[in-house]
């Protein structure tokens, strides 16, 4: 991005304005969820006023909510690249993955196995592990620890058990590292396996193609991506017409409604969808930044949405080449953990700082309006791999597309003021 484009990104989000202790607080835990454009709160507020009611087709507030959620689901189509039949709405990536393992479950019998990773947050290993009440087996592809990827080999050993699942991360919200996922699922499908893909934190940093992927469920969080706080699936049509989901005799019995329970949260729904917009209006206007030529207005939504996710991984991945370099040559204490220079990653970098467990850190931090997370992030099993989930875990810097160069020259700053960490943790605990 431009300078311009950068500063157009942060005008717009509000909450960029907040100070503590006296400083602009710097919103360094996009991993945990991002901030919102003003356009998606104006999204859900116009919702709330003007058309707020149940679906239906009896009155105009409700033909109006019925049209919203089918536009939502036009847009989704466009974010993920398949039909608008095959956008499932729910309550976060977690509640839609818990359904999807009931209902795949029911199609499985007693010594069938499952593949999960010890890369994967729990919300991809807890649905999957609880099987194991029914008897069905769940095996895991092991991190390579030094490089903090799967280890490939393992992968492939693993499969030849013909594991009738495969539930893997896109990209890990611990340590950054994004997975070859492709050929994953090609080798996934090989031997018959139906893949279950988390994408809740690759999908803010990239564009997402479930058709080139050949992905047959999919999973993210739009409050990751300057949305509200709901969940996101594509589910293959035909994958998702061979599963009978516990639901109501009330639920359309049809892709992609069979799968989704009860009322929808609507104004989440609104403001997701604003949420694709802003990415795709950013797109357009960086089409600036390519060729030095106007966006192209009539190129396709998606392709507006792959631009901006591409300018924005543009932005970040530069700023995480100063952090990782920075952090490496002037912080001796720091430790980090991530994927080998050159493997494909985001813009998460995690460390640990000798002395101090990420908890004291991420609160240091905090103090001084760097706004950081420090521990296991529910990616326990990597963290319990790596040796640090009796320490504390890990600090983690999520860098956003509204992250800016100076916030990582104040986190530098900080951790290279060890006195003042030390004075810090002494006060919080006498
Ligand atoms: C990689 C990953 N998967 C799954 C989840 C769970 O998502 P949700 O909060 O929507 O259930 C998270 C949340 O942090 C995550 O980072």
């Amino acid at each position: 991005m431009t300078d311009q484009l950068s500063e157009y990104v942060r005008n717009q989000f509000p909450a960029l304005k907040r100070e503590f202790n006296g400083q602009p607080v710097a919103y360094l835990d996009g991993p945990g969820g991002y901030q919102v454009p003003e356009s998606v709160i104006a999204a859900v507020k116009h919702y709330l006023i003007d058309m707020n009611a149940n679906v239906g087709n009896q009155f105009e507030t409700a033909q109006n909510t019925s049209s919203m959620i089918q536009d939502a689901r036009d847009i989704f189509a466009e974010f993920f690249n398949c039909s608008w039949d095959e956008v499932v709405f729910g309550a976060n990536m977690t509640t839609l993955n818990f359904a999807l393992a009931q209902a795949l479950a029911r199609r499985l019998t007693s010594g069938d196995t499952v593949l999960i990773t010890e890369m994967d947050h729990e919300a991809n290993r807890g649905p999957w592990l609880q099987l194991q009440d029914r008897g069905i087996e769940v095996a895991e592809v092991a991190v390579d620890i030094g490089t903090c990827s799967l280890d490939m080999g393992d992968l492939r050993s693993k499969l030849s058990k013909k594991p009738k699942v495969v539930a893997v991360n896109y990209a890990s919200n611990g340590v950054g590292t994004i997975s070859d996922i492709q050929k994953i699922i090609q080798l996934s499908h090989e031997v018959g396996a139906i893949t279950v893909v988390d994408a809740v934190h690759y999908a803010a940093h990239g564009p997402v193609d479930v058709k080139k992927l050949d992905a047959d469920f999919l999973l993210c969080s739009a409050y990751k991506f300057f949305g509200p706080h709901i969940g996101v699936m594509f589910a293959k049509k035909e994958e998702l017409s061979r599963l009978s989901p516990l639901n109501l005799r009330t639920q359309h019995q049809s892709p992609p409604f069979m799968i989704e329970t009860g009322t929808l949260h609507h104004e989440g729904i609104a403001g997701a969808a604003a949420a694709v917009e802003f990415i795709a209006d950013i797109g357009l206007k960086a089409g600036n930044d390519h060729d030095g030529s106007p966006g192209d207005l009539k190129s396709s939504r998606r392709n507006q949405i792959i631009d901006g996710l591409r300018a924005f991984e543009k932005h970040e991945l530069a700023l995480t080449d100063y952090f990782i370099e920075a952090i490496t040559s002037k912080i001796p204490k720091a430790t980090v953990y991530g994927p080998a220079r050159g493997h494909p990653r985001t813009s998460t970098v995690s460390f640990t700082y000798e002395g101090y467990n990420a908890n004291q850190v991420a609160k240091y931090l905090g103090n001084r309006g760097l706004f950081v997370w420090g521990g296991h992030f529910y990616a326990i099993r990597l963290v319990e791999r790596l040796g640090l989930l009796d320490r504390g875990g890990l600090v983690r810097i999520g860098i956003s597309p509204y992250n800016t160069k100076a916030e990582l020259v104040r986190v530098i700053d900080a951790l290279g003021k060890e006195d003042e960490l030390q004075k810090f943790v002494k006060r919080k605990t006498s």
